[in-house]
Formats: structure tokens, C-alpha cells, sequence
């Protein structure tokens, strides 16, 4: 089922929020990491980018049709053979990769969803060990453009809380992702 208030607004107006080379890069996706998974691509705002970054694979998720189109066409569009498009209900069925097969998981603007612990023990369990789990949300102010509702809106200490729950090791707690945005950095324990 898709998760609630996860509709998007225009594709135009929805990248106008985002320096997505900036997003990346604080959130720890590094050019030495091989294979990424992104819950919830969209339209392909942070697969492209990642797939332009990465030596190996973007395995993008979304249940919409529309948003695997969007995002597949960008990736023809610039030639990209190494992103993966899966239209697949995530919180149904996972991800459907083999168990710590990937070196980065993107959890960005979804974990207001319902039963966030669903997709953060999908993360840790498609993570390799020392693999990192990047998560973004809209700041917790009225004032922004575009978020859930606030209330459903985690703030980042809730996010925070929910990763280290799912038995994850926070890298960094907060990281600002102006203008609209808090990031937080976790990783896959060696020991798990
Ligand atoms: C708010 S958008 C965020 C898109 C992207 N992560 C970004 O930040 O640009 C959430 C996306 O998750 C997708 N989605 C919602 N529920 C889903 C589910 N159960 N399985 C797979 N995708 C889902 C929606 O279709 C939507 O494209």
C-alpha cells in the first residue's frame, strides 16, 4: 500500500527544493561505493544523481508507475545502464535484494509514513556491514513549502530514535540540508 502523504507535486516545482549534488554528498554517498538502494525514487531526483556517482548499481523502488516511468527516461535520457527500476510495494514485499548486498540505502522523504521500523529493517538487512543508511526529511517548521502535515511530520530526533531502534549506529545526528531539509548519517554495525 502506498504509504500516506506520499504524493508527489510537479516535477518542476519538486526540484526546486533540493541541491541534490549537496544532499549527496552530506549525506555520505561516496564514488568508491559499489551497489544503492533508493525507497521511493520518484522521479529519479537522487537516483540519477547517485547513479552518476557510484561504481555499481542504483536499485530504485516505487510503487507508482508514473515515478518508474519519470525516473526511466532520465536514465535513458543521460545514458545511465546501472540504475535498476523495480515498481514494487516496499512495504509489502521488501526490497527483494539478497541480504547485505548493498553499500548505501536512501531513505529520503518517506519516513512519515505509517510503520517507518518496516523499511529502516529492510535497510540494515540489504546493508553490507559498515554499509550507510542516509535519511532525509522536510525540517519540522509549518513554514516550508511542501511536507507532510505536521502532524505526522517526524522531527529528527524521532528519526533518530526509530534508526538506533531498528539497530543502527548514528554516524551524524543532524546534518542541515538548507534550505527545506535535515539529513542524519547511520551505518551498519561490523558485529551484525
Ligand atoms: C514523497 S516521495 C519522495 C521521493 C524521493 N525519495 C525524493 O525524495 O525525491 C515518496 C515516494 O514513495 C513512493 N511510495 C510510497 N509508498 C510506497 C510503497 N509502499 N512502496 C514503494 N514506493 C512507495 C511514492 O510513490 C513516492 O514516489
Amino acid at each position: 500500500m502506498k504509504t500516506r502523504e506520499s504524493g508527489m507535486p510537479e516535477e518542476g516545482m519538486w526540484h526546486t527544493f533540493f541541491d541534490t549534488a549537496q544532499v549527496l554528498s552530506a549525506l555520505g554517498l561516496q564514488s568508491v561505493m559499489s551497489d544503492v538502494a533508493d525507497f521511493g525514487c520518484g522521479y529519479g531526483t537522487f537516483t540519477i544523481p547517485a547513479a552518476r556517482i557510484v561504481r555499481g548499481s542504483v536499485h530504485a523502488f516505487d510503487i507508482e508507475e508514473d515515478m518508474i516511468a519519470a525516473t526511466r527516461e532520465k536514465a535513458v535520457l543521460f545514458n545511465l545502464a546501472n540504475v535498476r527500476l523495480n515498481r514494487r510495494d516496499f512495504v509489502a514485499e521488501g526490497t527483494g535484494l539478497p541480504g547485505a548486498s548493498v553499500d548505501y540505502a536512501m531513505l529520503f522523504n518517506i519516513l512519515h509514513m505509517e510503520n517507518p521500523e518496516i523499511l529502516l529493517a529492510e535497510a540494515l538487512r540489504i546493508l553490507r556491514d559498515g554499509g550507510i543508511l542516509g535519511i532525509m526529511h522536510w525540517n519540522y517548521d509549518p513554514e516550508t513549502p511542501r511536507g507532510p502535515p505536521m502532524a505526522i511530520r517526524p522531527k529528527p530526533e524521532q528519526c533518530a530514535k526509530w534508526t538506533e531502534e531498528a539497530g543502527f549506529l548514528i554516524v551524524k545526528r543532524f546534518v542541515a540540508l538548507p534550505p527545506y531539509h535535515y539529513g542524519i548519517i547511520a551505518k551498519k554495525g561490523q558485529n551484525r
